[in-house]
């Protein structure tokens, strides 16, 4: 497994697409200064050099279950954060993003190539709040602003745990069956479940996962099923904070 560190990067997405060469079949790039990073729908994800993690996992098929990659590294993601950290209030919102004590600590970007998938990984160590009320994030956050021990070592030790989970044999499972071994845990820490959501489209109660990664979500008109990439789940952060 290559795990490659970049003094800087424009977007590591876009750095894994252009060198997947160097990463297959399983690698993994990272940089905590990344100056055109992308997020989900088409935003920007922003940079703030020495303070984030930005990281691309190459995955090489063949895959029973492609599109349950979001979920199954937003998994991976929390399993490292706590591995590093110890316990923590660090849920999922559906389908990939991480939420550190109601506010958001990680965006997760899956894109796909013809050699295979690129999972981008975007996670604040040390913004402080300025830096949040500066681009308008009042739901963002980073394990420094959450009283976590961030130091100079963080990213790059985030960085190997990230890359155990996303290219080690958790991620032979998951390719090999899908999220089937790892929905009961997904479950257990996706905190839409139970809540309502709004989505483009509707909204109502979040009342399952399903085995394909699907939201099901109970609304006026009966249960619709909600899949991931290009949909935006909203109103989860102001049920958190209301808590
Ligand atoms: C989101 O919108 O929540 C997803 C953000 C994903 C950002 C990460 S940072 C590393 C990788 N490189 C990118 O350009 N984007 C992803």
């Amino acid at each position: 497994m290559q795990l490659i560190q970049l003094p800087q990067a424009d977007s590591t997405n876009l750095w894994a697409k252009q060198n997947i060469e160097r990463l297959l079949p399983a690698g993994v790039v990272w940089t905590t200064d990344q100056t055109a990073g992308r997020g989900r729908l088409g935003r920007d994800w922003t940079n703030s050099p020495g303070d984030g993690l930005f990281l691309s996992a190459v995955v090489s098929g063949p895959f029973a279950q492609p599109a349950t990659l979001p979920l199954f590294a937003a998994l991976a993601v929390q399993r490292a954060i706590t591995g590093e950290f110890g316990p923590l209030d660090l849920q999922v919102k559906w389908p990939n993003d991480l939420i550190l004590n109601g506010k958001k600590l990680v965006g997760i970007l899956c894109e796909g190539t013809a050699r295979g998938l690129v999972c981008g990984i975007g996670t604040n160590l040390r913004q402080d709040r300025a830096y949040f009320d500066r681009l308008d994030l009042p739901h963002g956050t980073s394990l420094a602003l959450e009283g976590l021990p961030v130091d100079d070592g963080t990213a790059a030790r985030l960085a190997a745990r990230y890359a155990a989970h996303l290219t080690g044999p958790d991620a032979d499972r998951w390719k090999a069956e899908g999220l089937a071994p790892f929905l009961a845990e997904y479950r257990a820490c996706c905190v839409n479940l139970g809540r309502t959501v709004t989505f483009d489209g509707g909204s109502g109660t979040c009342v399952q996962i399903d085995e394909e990664g699907r939201l099901i979500v109970a609304t006026d008109s009966g249960e619709q099923c909600v899949f991931t990439g290009e949909v935006s789940v909203k109103g989860i952060y102001e049920q958190l904070s209301a808590r």
